[in-house]
């Protein structure tokens, strides 16, 4: 087994990402997370699982005051240097269901970097706060380089990625699992479903992450609904042909709604522009879903959205039970406890609790 420890940085490079994933795990849970190819099945069911034993032992005070007891002697720092209201909360919340103590940088104006003090250094500190980082970056790869730079020191202490730059958002795609786990549960789960992921694909980390995830289901359709200069890129693309999952590429979304098990829509990232107004002149219009969409849509099919939304669904959407985006944020919480929980072992307790 490979880690990190002791290797170099330009030979972590050259692996392919699933040879990569390997030296973020302990074994067969993991340790750094900071790509979906970290995330087997049987790891995805077992998070599943467990974030909903949580969720029923959180129901109770005794309940919460066991799940605070079990890290209460642990601090995680949260590095956002990129905004984020969901992912940031439910981070916190997740630490505090778990009794950990919180440390925070969400603005780099106020720290050293602006002294000049490089990210490697300013990680390094953090790691003598931290028993965790849970870090966002408009940079990608920065938190897997930071991973590698803390996995050489004498505090080899766990990275999360909360999203990193246009390329991944792990958690965001663990929440999501859960909430299609939950939304199939009667209905033969995730697999041999069809999955539409609408907007832009091209600078959608989340989308990103969870259309690996769901190779790890059988039988998965994807469908990549966008305006061609925001279609997702050959890289995916490749890899589902490598994985041997099916897919579809289009830009007629109305066409696609009644097949569809689950939509996952998605915003314009307009904050990674090239010239600042260059996706105000790309033609959105067909690609938001609106009131009159719900009669296209099959009755068990569910509606997702990582948010922050724009206009790309509609409001009157929100009051339709196949509306799940909402559930999403909470289901982003729980989740991420259940994360937390298999950094920190603390898995066999939970059982043992919930079992009593
Ligand atoms: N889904 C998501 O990452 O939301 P935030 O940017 O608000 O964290």
């Amino acid at each position: 087994m490979r880690t990190l420890a002791k290797m170099d940085w330009d030979d972590l490079q050259s692996l392919a990402p699933l040879e990569k994933a390997e030296c973020f795990n302990l074994g067969s849970q993991p340790f750094h997370v900071l790509m979906a190819q970290q995330f087997t099945r049987p790891l995805l069911e077992e998070l599943g699982m467990m974030a909903t034993r949580i969720r029923q032992i959180a129901k109770s005070k005794t309940g919460m005051d066991f799940l605070r007891s079990l890290l209460s002697h642990r601090t995680a720092m949260l590095y956002f240097s990129q905004p984020s209201t969901r992912t940031f909360l439910s981070f916190h919340s997740a630490c505090q269901i778990l009794g950990m103590k919180t440390v925070e940088v969400r603005d780099i104006s106020t720290s050293s970097e602006m002294k000049g003090e490089t990210q490697e250094d300013s990680i390094r500190t953090f790691s003598s706060f931290a028993d965790i980082i849970i870090m966002r970056s408009a940079v990608g790869g920065l938190a897997e380089k930071m991973a590698w730079v803390l996995s050489n020191t004498e505090r080899p202490i766990p990275i999360i990625s909360a999203g990193s730059g246009k390329d991944q958002h792990p958690t965001q795609a663990l929440l999501d699992i859960y909430t299609l786990q939950h939304s199939f549960e009667t209905r033969g789960g995730i697999d041999h479903k069809k999955v539409v992921f609408v907007g832009d694909l091209a600078r959608g980390r989340t989308v990103r992450s969870l259309a690996f995830l769901l190779t790890r289901y059988q039988g998965v359709k994807q469908y990549f609904i966008a305006p061609p200069p925001l279609q997702i890129k050959d890289d995916i693309l490749d890899l589902l042909r490598k994985a041997r999952i099916e897919f579809e590429v289009g830009s007629d979304f109305e066409k696609v709604i009644p097949a569809a098990d689950a939509i996952y829509m998605t915003r314009i990232q307009d904050e990674w522009d090239e010239n600042k107004g260059d996706s105000g002149k790309i033609d959105i219009s067909k690609f938001g879903f609106t009131a009159e969409h719900l009669k296209l849509l099959q009755p068990h099919a569910v509606i997702m959205h990582p948010l922050p939304r724009r206009q790309e669904i509609a409001i009157a959407v929100d009051r339709d039970p196949r509306a799940v985006y909402w559930r999403q944020v909470r289901n982003g919480m729980w989740i991420r406890v259940a994360l937390l929980a298999a950094i920190f072992e603390c898995f066999d307790a939970i059982r043992e609790f919930h079992a009593a």
